[in-house]
């Protein structure tokens, strides 16, 4: 590596100049003000009061029964996001609304032969009760479900990708195993998913959630759905039909459980795909033998090196006009682009080295953010991309929210080590530096390889058991 990360950086000041070289216009704080700053400030969205502006975002463990259940691991990760005194739940983990949409065997999804109603709520009811075994109150958490079809990147059983796609794609076909357009769900398929999504937001509801995520981020389903450019029929093409299913659906959703808010978790923005080159450090392979790239939402046709927020703010223009104002934006895919969808300092085994510095990566979500939020100051935006901050996490995340660049810091990886951050921080506490994600990917590499997620390296729960010792064995060969 020839960065620094950030918790090398001893002192405040040490940090701040690194981060302002990446560009003069980021800047953190240097005094954190724990409850009393704005990280502890409470939001009202709707009629709803929001206690902090902590967001835990979802994080699956491909730990779910072979029901679509949750497991022991998966009560204990919600329990811990409950721990870390976030206020706002952002999912939990991404649920499939079928079968045959799962993105592992593991994954929970909706399962008419089982009670998925009872399942969803124990895992709502932990999360409650560890929060609340906190001292901290349970009636300004605001909790929801992301729903899913893995589209591109199905995975429903142990004999390897079944994809279903929205378009045919130059690179991310042979990557996927899509051989034939046989792969291309119908228009008539697609109409019988808004059904299941239904079904899914109707168990959500039943189970006490107050919002449910209609997820269109990170190369699935409803993502892939906003890039169709290349799609004929009434789901392709203009930018009316490419948002059509995601408006079907909320309608629907909307029909069949009234009082249940939506939320939507968006790649706002995309680059081309992603490959180990020269030195094993990813770069955009082949981005210039198939230009105008018209296969991804968000992204420069002519350059597909660069984001382009064009259609992401009509998106946006759309969704204020939905009445949908609860927004998690993120960026890229964590197939085909995963240090722009996660910045981190070691690739996960499908990955590639970082092209450059992974603070510039940071610095993309925090602009791209800065720009949406400018441009639509009354939609309640959660931003990404934040654990690679490591020790001085809280400073860029105060400085943020602070100025109004964001409505809600989420967090990722950092709460699978050290789901506590959130409160030490709002009680002014220092942090425990033995927990902070140093980013290695293994939660990442672990389910590449068929093994659980979790924080290997970090969380003593994970690192006594004989899946770590795959997952070095697995690591060691990849060097
Ligand atoms: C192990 C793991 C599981 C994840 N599961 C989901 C998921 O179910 N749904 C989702 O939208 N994002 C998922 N993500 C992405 C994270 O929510 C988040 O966007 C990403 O880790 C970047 O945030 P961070 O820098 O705080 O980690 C997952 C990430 C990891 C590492």
């Amino acid at each position: 590596m020839e960065f620094k990360t950030p918790g090398r950086c001893k002192r405040w000041d040490e940090f701040n100049a690194r981060w302002k070289a990446i560009a003069p216009e980021l800047a953190s704080d240097e005094v954190l003000y724990g409850a009393d700053g704005a990280l502890g400030k409470p939001y009202t969205l709707k009629n709803k009061l929001i206690g902090n502006r902590w967001a835990i975002h979802p994080m699956e463990g491909w730990d779910g029964t072979g029901d679509g259940l949750p497991s022991e691991d998966t009560l204990r990760r919600w329990q811990r996001f409950g721990l870390s005194g976030a206020k706002l739940i952002w999912g939990g983990e991404a649920v499939a609304v079928m079968a045959e949409g799962r993105a592992n065997p593991h994954q929970l999804y909706v399962n008419p032969s089982v009670d998925t109603r009872a399942g969803l709520a124990q895992l709502r009811e932990a999360l409650i009760d560890s929060h609340e075994s906190t001292g901290a109150a349970t009636d300004d958490i605001y909790i929801g479900l992301q729903l899913t079809h893995s589209g591109r990147f199905c995975r429903p059983t142990g004999d390897g990708p079944a994809p279903r796609i929205a378009y045919r794609h130059p690179v991310l076909d042979a990557r996927a195993g899509v051989q034939s357009d046989d792969a291309i769900l119908s228009d008539m398929e697609l109409e019988g998913i808004t059904e299941r999504y239904v079904q899914a937001a109707t168990h959500a509801q039943a189970a006490g959630f107050e919002f449910v995520d209609v997820k269109c981020c990170h190369g699935y389903l409803l993502h892939e759905l906003l890039g169709a450019k290349t799609r004929p029929g009434p789901y392709g093409g203009s930018f009316e039909n490419r948002t059509r299913f995601f408006r079907e659906t909320v309608a629907a959703i909307r029909s069949a459980c009234p009082g249940l808010d939506i939320g939507v978790r968006v790649s706002i923005g995309d680059l081309h795909p992603f490959s180990p080159g020269e030195d094993r450090r990813g770069e955009p392979t082949g981005w210039n033998d198939s230009l105008p790239y018209t296969y991804g939402f968000g992204v420069d046709e002519q350059d597909p090196r660069r984001v382009d927020l064009t259609e992401s703010f009509l998106l946006l223009e759309l969704l204020r006009g939905m009445g949908i104002s609860l927004v998690n934006l993120t960026l890229g895919s964590p197939y085909y682009n995963p240090h722009l969808q996660r910045p981190a300092a070691y690739p996960p085994s499908d990955g590639y080295q970082p092209p450059e510095d992974p603070l510039h990566q940071v610095a993309e979500h925090l602009r791209i953010t800065r720009q949406c939020k400018s441009a639509y100051p009354d939609l309640a935006l959660v931003g990404t991309g934040y654990s690679y901050l490591q020790e001085w996490l809280p400073n860029v995340a105060q400085h943020e929210l602070a100025q109004g660049h964001v409505d809600f810091v989420g967090l990722g990886r950092m709460v699978l080590s050290y789901p506590e951050l959130p409160l030490h921080v709002l009680r002014g506490q220092p942090l425990e530096r033995k927990k902070i994600c140093r980013t290695f990917s293994d939660c990442t590499t672990g389910p590449r390889n068929g093994l659980r997620s979790g924080c290997y390296p970090l969380d003593a729960h994970y690192k006594v058991r004989p899946d770590y010792t795959i997952l070095k064995e697995i690591k060691e060969r990849m060097n």
